[in-house]
């Protein structure tokens, strides 16, 4: 089993960003798993004096999540041109400790839909150089949904052919090298 990690940049109840994981969900091959983390809102503002071997607990359960799973599918709204505060946070708390965090090396894509016209293309642009600064093995696709109120079918698919093949890529993308960093990651012998 490939499992991916979707995690949201919106905390909002009915956030498009959600229904963009879910609609990614929808495309995946049998074999591959996506579970929505749910403990963003969770997470303390990063402070350095909370981190290290007694980290909080929700803290520790991000980057618990992140190191289980293959691969992780970020879906991030724009706010003010950039990353929205709270999965720059997240991204913050999963980069320590920097020499091993739980990003370095992982597979990780990115998309985004906003109400706008553009699609969030900035806030996808900037979280995938976080990501690359993490040390994650950032899939250089994009996918902006502008116009989010109307991009999504009532069964949760996008409306748009376009979007929803190139969805349908950049995920294909994504479990490609999320199967393989499992490869690698089982012990010669075991396989
Ligand atoms: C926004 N929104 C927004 N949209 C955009 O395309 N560019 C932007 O810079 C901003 N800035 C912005 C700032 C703040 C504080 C808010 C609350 C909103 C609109 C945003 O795209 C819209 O609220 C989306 O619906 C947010 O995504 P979710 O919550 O639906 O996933």
């Amino acid at each position: 089993m490939v499992r991916i990690l979707g995690i949201s940049g919106s905390l909002r109840r009915g956030s498009h960003n959600a229904s963009l994981l879910r609609a990614a969900a929808k495309l995946l091959p049998s074999g591959v798993e996506l579970e929505i983390y749910d403990g963003v809102r969770e997470l303390p503002p990063y402070d350095p004096d909370l981190d290290g071997d007694a980290a909080p607990v929700a803290v520790v359960r991000l980057r618990a999540a992140i190191a289980a799973a293959d691969g992780v599918l970020i879906a991030t709204p724009e706010y003010n041109g950039s990353i929205p505060g709270v999965l720059k946070n997240a991204l913050d708390w999963a980069s320590r400790p920097f020499p091993d965090n739980a990003l370095r090396g992982k597979p990780v894509a990115v998309v985004g839909a906003s109400t706008g016209l553009f699609g969030a293309v900035w806030a996808q642009a900037e979280t995938r150089k976080v990501l690359g600064v993490v040390g994650a093995d950032v899939i250089e696709h994009e996918l902006p949904v502008g116009q989010a109120d109307t991009a999504f079918a009532a069964d949760g698919a996008l409306v748009a052919d376009e979007q929803r093949a190139v969805l349908a890529e950049l995920v294909g993308v994504l479990v490609a090298r999320a199967g393989a960093s499992q490869q690698q990651a089982v012990p010669a012998g075991t396989a």
